[in-house]
């Protein structure tokens, strides 16, 4: 297993990945990404880290059969806390996990970020709950990309510690929360698919709103939230 056979979404990841790095993939299912960047020689050694028990077997399993055990340590633990504080680790992925989950996974972890150098996320849904995360924690969003595998599109944040801020100056910050500060201003053709999908799918939430029998506050609320959203969207699309 090598880069190049990886799936598009995490072949797009490691693009991220630095040169040499000492990375942490966290939710690492069967360790595919990290095995595939040791052995295309991207990075020097990996932690895999894992919660549930078949995903953390099924890692093990894979490090020992291209016998990686000595770059690629496979724990079980919720989150950041496999990472240890005498071990200096270069970026922390996590991906392919819900952005509320991922944002979860940084509050609760936030202690062991203290000298990583690089995050490379990748929501699968709620991008805008990791940008947030970033804002209110320190760190720059460096770069984003967002990429099509039919059926489905994945938006990669990379950031780094500096000032968090900067990339949205000057631009609707509520948009870019939303969109992406980089991708708004790509829009490249991944991009406009997904947001012209997402659209005509709150479009029909809108009008099931406007059948429902009782109008409650919590669906006036959402529908406020939908329309604003749409008229962010329109604009930059
Ligand atoms: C859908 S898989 C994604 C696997 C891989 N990161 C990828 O992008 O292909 C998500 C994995 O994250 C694991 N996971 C979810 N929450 C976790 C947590 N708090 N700590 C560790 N692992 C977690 C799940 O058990 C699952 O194996």
């Amino acid at each position: 297993m090598y880069v190049e056979n990886l799936s598009p979404r995490l072949q797009a990841i490691a693009k991220h990945i630095p040169s040499g790095a000492f990375i942490a993939d966290i939710g690492s299912d069967h360790a595919h990404l990290p095995l595939a960047l040791w052995r295309s020689e991207i990075i020097s050694r990996a932690i895999a880290g894992e919660y549930k028990q078949g995903p953390y077997a099924s890692a093990i399993q894979n490090v020992q059969r291209f016998e990686g055990e000595q770059q690629i340590s496979v724990r079980k633990g919720n989150g950041l806390e496999v990472l240890s504080s005498t071990e200096e680790v270069d970026a922390v992925i996590i991906a392919g996990m819900g952005g509320e989950l991922i944002r979860t996974i940084l509050s609760e972890g936030n202690s062991s970020l203290q000298d990583v150098k690089r995050l490379v996320l990748q929501p699968n849904v709620s991008a805008d709950s990791v940008r947030s995360w970033l804002i209110e924690n320190g760190w720059e969003l460096q770069t984003e990309e967002i990429i099509q595998d039919a059926p489905y599109f994945y938006e990669i944040l990379v950031a780094s510690p500096g000032q968090p801020d900067r990339p949205y100056q000057s631009i609707n910050k509520e948009a870019a929360l939303l969109l992406g500060p980089y991708l708004m201003k790509e829009k490249n053709a991944a991009f406009k698919a997904k947001w012209e999908r997402e659209y005509k799918n709150w479009q029909r939430v809108l009008g099931e709103m406007e059948h429902a029998a009782e109008k409650t506050t919590q669906l006036q609320e959402k529908r406020a939230r939908l329309l604003e959203k749409m008229k962010i969207v329109k604009e930059v699309l």
